[in-house]
């Protein structure tokens, strides 16, 4: 099932998420849901509070765009940031609205401890795009969007450019 994607400025992008005390059949099920909304969109990553669901739970696939998929479910997961500072040129984010991208400093490689689906433990080292995907995604567990890593003064463009945008939408659909 697709389910709606929340967007900016939403209140429940900003919770700190709680950790999936136990892989039920809904936790599943909410998995291949978000695996299926991730592709449709369509993007490369999709965290929990992106659909409303305030747990530490996330799926990714650097692979969306092409023909073999490289499907990632991620529950609990926790990084620690190894590397150097690399700029992740014009990141996105599906709740981040307009389409806006900015450039956004990651760390090249991380250190991955995660759950998968099946109650496996994994303990591996991600670099590259894989790197910034979990990063950005992580960061959605924690209640951090990518624009919380800009400039100020970019921050107050967008910040406006938004408000602008929620009036429009609220002009044409009068309560
Ligand atoms: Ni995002």
């Amino acid at each position: 099932m697709i389910l709606e994607i929340v967007k900016y400025p939403d209140e429940r992008l900003k919770v700190v998420c709680e950790p999936v005390e136990e892989i039920t059949d809904e936790i599943r099920q909410l998995c291949d849901d978000m695996l299926e909304t991730m592709y449709a969109a369509p993007g490369v990553g999709l965290a929990a509070p992106q659909i409303g669901v305030s747990k530490r739970l996330l799926v990714m696939d650097p692979q969306a765009a092409e023909e073999v998929k490289k499907p990632r479910v991620l529950i609990n997961p926790r990084l620690e940031l190894l590397g150097e500072t690399v700029v992740s040129e014009q990141e996105g984010c599906l709740s981040v609205p307009l389409g806006y991208r900015a450039d956004v400093p990651r760390s090249e490689k991380v250190r991955l401890t995660a759950t998968l689906q099946d109650g496996t433990q994994i303990d591996e080292i991600l670099e590259g795009y894989e790197a910034i995907i979990v990063q950005h995604e992580y960061d959605h567990l924690d209640g951090k969007l990518f624009i919380d890593h800009i400039s100020r003064l970019k921050r107050n463009l967008y910040d406006t450019r938004v408000k602008k945008w929620l009036k429009r939408q609220s002009d044409k659909n009068p309560r």
